[in-house]
């Protein structure tokens, strides 16, 4: 092949943003990134693989791949299929944040849907089991007016996340795509990587206790399950208040009995 063709293909194959992989985790940094950025990547990258790899040796769970695999297929009609419940969700989402501060992980940051909403001066880490999806998201990070750093990261592990890192956590609609066998673990991994009085804001939905409103759930679920791997029926909260190092502050609905807000603080 001339050696020009290979530089096109070089080029055709090369992901469109910068993109960084740090032993298996791929870190984009930005997305028009300057000289000066791509240093800052390379350095975090840096202290990354200084991190010794937390329990490497385990695998990505059956599960959390067959969700990987699903998501990669899901993140190209994400947002177009989401975008009738998107429709509340933004309503909520600039209230749901506009507290949060100092250095703060988004677990299962999606496509980015929360970005544009973070104060200016966090300093924001974003993960998601989906390159797909973190592809998606790194488009919209020039919506946001805080920093963002964007990991290939699995929640229920965080293998490159070190502990008692983060003053907050959020995540909207994560823990009820994680299979409720790695609902546990995750929560664990909360708890690890925030600092002592850390605070966590999770957004999950539910099984209503209205008969109407369940059934309607009910019809729904399959689709839900094939789609984006979630379920109505995980037990996030007890998983929470069970967790010895959290303590849950507050719970409220947002709407009906269904869409549940989890406040809650990492011990001191
Ligand atoms: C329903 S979407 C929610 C997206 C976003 N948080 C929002 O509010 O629009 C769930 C996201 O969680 C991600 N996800 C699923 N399992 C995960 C895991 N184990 N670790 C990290 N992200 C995960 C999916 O790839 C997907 O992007």
């Amino acid at each position: 092949m001339k050696k020009t063709s290979v530089g096109l293909l070089k080029r055709m194959l090369l992901p469109k943003f910068p993109a960084i992989e740090i032993d298996g985790a791929v870190v984009f940094q930005g997305c028009d990134v300057s000289q000066d950025q791509l240093e800052e990547a390379a350095v975090l990258g840096a202290v990354m693989r200084k991190k010794p790899q937390k329990d490497s040796g385990r695998e990505l769970h059956e599960l959390n791949l067959l969700n990987q695999k699903r998501y990669a297929v899901t993140a190209w009609f994400y947002d177009f299929l989401d975008y009738p419940w998107e429709r509340q969700y933004r309503k909520w989402r600039p209230e749901l944040l506009k507290d949060v501060s100092g250095d703060v992980l988004e677990a299962g940051v999606g496509t980015g849907r929360n970005l544009q909403y973070y104060p200016h001066h966090v300093n924001l880490t974003a993960i998601d089991l989906s390159p797909a999806m973190l592809k998606k998201a790194s488009r919209r990070c020039s919506e946001a007016a805080c920093s963002v750093t964007f990991v290939h990261e699995d929640a229920s592990r965080m293998l490159s996340i070190p502990s008692a890192q983060y003053d907050w956590i959020v995540s909207f609609f994560l823990c009820c795509v994680l299979p409720n066998e790695l609902q546990e673990q995750a929560v664990s991994e909360f708890a690890r990587v925030l600092k002592p009085g850390g605070r966590f804001r999770l957004l999950e939905m539910k099984y209503s206790e209205n008969p109407a409103l369940r059934k309607r759930q009910e019809r729904f679920a399959p689709f839900v399950a094939k789609v984006y791997g979630a379920g109505f029926d995980r037990d996030t909260l007890s998983h929470l208040e069970k967790n010895k190092d959290l303590t849950v502050t507050g719970t409220r609905f947002l709407k009906a009995d269904t869409y549940l807000l989890i406040d809650g603080i990492r011990k001191g």
